[in-house]
């Protein structure tokens, strides 16, 4: 059964507690996008922001880190409250390093891929790490469209978990609707990140629910998989 991440960089701040209530019951973890201004053109949350609302939600908490300095933030967000940290491989140097200093945080590490960034940069990190999260967009803004040229790149990912034998998680972040949500989980994804398709629905929590169904293919897993 896919997973449903919601982007909560697309809810209402005004009111982030109840929007993120709305979705609690249905989605399977939260993604926080974290921004610093430098990597991407915007900044959002703050370790502060997370720890504000850690002990509100039964839900693991993932913390997509689009900085230019992952180092400096991954235990300050580890001490916030994320579950998972998702460093992205253009900002990160030396991987091994970042993902030793999850571990030794508790936190499990995802690693982030642009969509110009090739699966090679992968090579002798797959098997220390958790989740990759393939982008389908360029990072930095909610609402953008969907890049269908990174399909392929999901595909090898999957082929190279096989012939690997290794089980972590293929994300997919960035223009993930109704009518894509199948075609990415066609291609191999496992967790669908969301966020317009998700929080600026008129309700929220149908709107994940039938990007559960499209990415199940078919209505009645889904409600089986709920019951
Ligand atoms: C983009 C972020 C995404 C974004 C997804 O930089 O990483 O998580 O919030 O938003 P939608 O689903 O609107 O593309
Ligand atoms: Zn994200």
């Amino acid at each position: 059964m896919v997973k449903i991440a919601p982007s909560v960089l697309a809810a209402d701040f005004n009111c982030l507690y109840e929007e993120i209530k709305r979705v609690e019951s249905e989605a399977d973890l939260l993604h926080f996008d974290i921004m610093d201004g430098q990597f991407v053109p915007d900044i959002t949350f703050g370790p502060v922001v997370i720890a504000s609302l850690r002990d509100k939600f039964n839900l693991p908490f993932e913390g997509h880190l689009m900085v230019a300095n992952p180092t400096q933030w991954i235990v300050p967000f580890a001490r916030a409250g994320c579950n998972i940290i998702t460093i992205h491989r253009e900002s990160c140097g030396d991987p091994h390093q970042l993902i030793a200093l999850m571990r030794e945080k508790g936190v499990k590490a995802g690693v982030a891929l642009n969509p110009d960034t090739s699966l090679d940069s992968l090579e002798n990190i797959l098997s220390e790490i958790y989740l990759v999260l393939i982008m389908t967009v360029n990072p930095g803004f909610v609402g953008q469209s969907f890049i269908r040229e990174v399909l392929p790149k999901i595909r090898n990912l999957r082929q190279v978990r096989e012939e690997k034998s290794l089980s972590f998680e293929i994300a997919v972040d960035g223009g993930i609707n109704e009518e894509t949500a199948g075609e990415v989980v066609e291609a191999g994804a496992s967790v669908l990140v969301a966020g317009t398709a998700i929080f600026h629905a008129p309700d929220p929590q149908k709107a994940l629910l039938k990007l559960k169904e499209a990415g199940s293919g078919s209505k009645d897993s889904a409600e089986k998989n709920r019951s």
